[in-house]
């Protein structure tokens, strides 16, 4: 065993339906009560893990994340969702994972640029590279099966509000043109890991197109779909974590040439 802390995956949703199962996959689940939230801690697929529903918006997926680190010990937050799409390519059922965050109501200008988390100096908040690269790697590897939805990573955009306006997204869009989709809570959690040091990933399942159907397709998908997505994919990440894992801790034998040897 490595000599380093032992790691600890906090897993948020918003809502039940995004996390369906994870709660019953867990050996030696342990309940929580705080802050109004549930945090089950056990392990999941052998990765040590503490999953919680946040409930919906920045405030509530903030304190969430905050109460993980602080209170539960975790060194690690995934973030599992869905998300309306804000790009023609990304495709109801497509899976977006983030290269960056961006609280897209974020506007304190003229005292600072638009989108800029004062006294930050920041708009986008990057994800962890290697955490990111892990979960693109097991969300590719879950959908590969289903032969039709595509893998993105880029910028995802999170406010208190679900949209649902084709107009307004397009005008966000034109202020923010490297946008994929929008959501509710990503960019809090992105702003409380920043912060504390934390390693985060968020990843969505674009469950609509942020438009005037927005409202009926997240109902149907949410209901019919996320769940799986969500399931399958974190199974999928612990698996080839714990993998990965193992395999940074196999001692690396080193033939040292004896006496004599010729070594050409
Ligand atoms: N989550 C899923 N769809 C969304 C939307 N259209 N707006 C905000 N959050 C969402």
């Amino acid at each position: 065993m490595s000599a380093g802390k032992k790691k600890r995956f906090g897993i948020i949703s918003a809502l039940a339906e995004e996390q369906e199962g994870l709660i019953q996959a867990m050996h030696h689940p342990v309940r929580h009560v705080h802050g109004m939230r549930e945090y089950t801690v056990g392990t999941l697929w052998n990765v040590d893990a503490v999953v919680v529903l946040s409930r919906i918006g920045k405030v509530a997926a903030a304190m969430t994340a905050a109460m993980l680190v602080e209170k539960f010990g975790v060194t690690h937050i995934l973030f599992t969702g869905v998300a309306g799409s804000a790009d023609a390519a990304v495709r109801v059922g497509d899976v977006v994972i983030a290269e960056a965050l961006v609280q897209h109501d974020m506007d304190a200008s003229p005292l600072f640029p638009r989108f800029q988390i004062p006294l930050m100096g920041l708009a986008n908040l990057p994800s962890d590279l290697a955490l990111s690269s892990h979960l693109a790697g097991a969300a590719r590897t879950f959908l590969e099966a289903m032969s039709g939805p595509a893998v993105h990573r880029g910028l995802i955009g999170s406010g208190d509000q679900f949209m649902h306006d084709g107009m307004r997204l397009a005008a966000l869009k034109n202020a923010l043109p490297d946008l994929l989709a929008v959501e509710m809570e990503g960019a809090a959690v992105a702003q409380v890991c920043f912060e504390l040091g934390i390693p985060f990933a968020v990843i969505r399942t674009i469950s609509d197109d942020a438009n005037e159907h927005a409202a009926t397709d997240f109902m149907h998908f949410v209901k019919t779909v996320a769940s799986r997505y969500a399931f399958g994919i974190v199974e999928q990440f612990c698996r080839d974590w714990v993998g990965s894992q193992e395999a940074a801790e196999e001692p690396v034998l080193i033939s040292m040439p004896g006496p004599g040897v010729d070594t050409n």
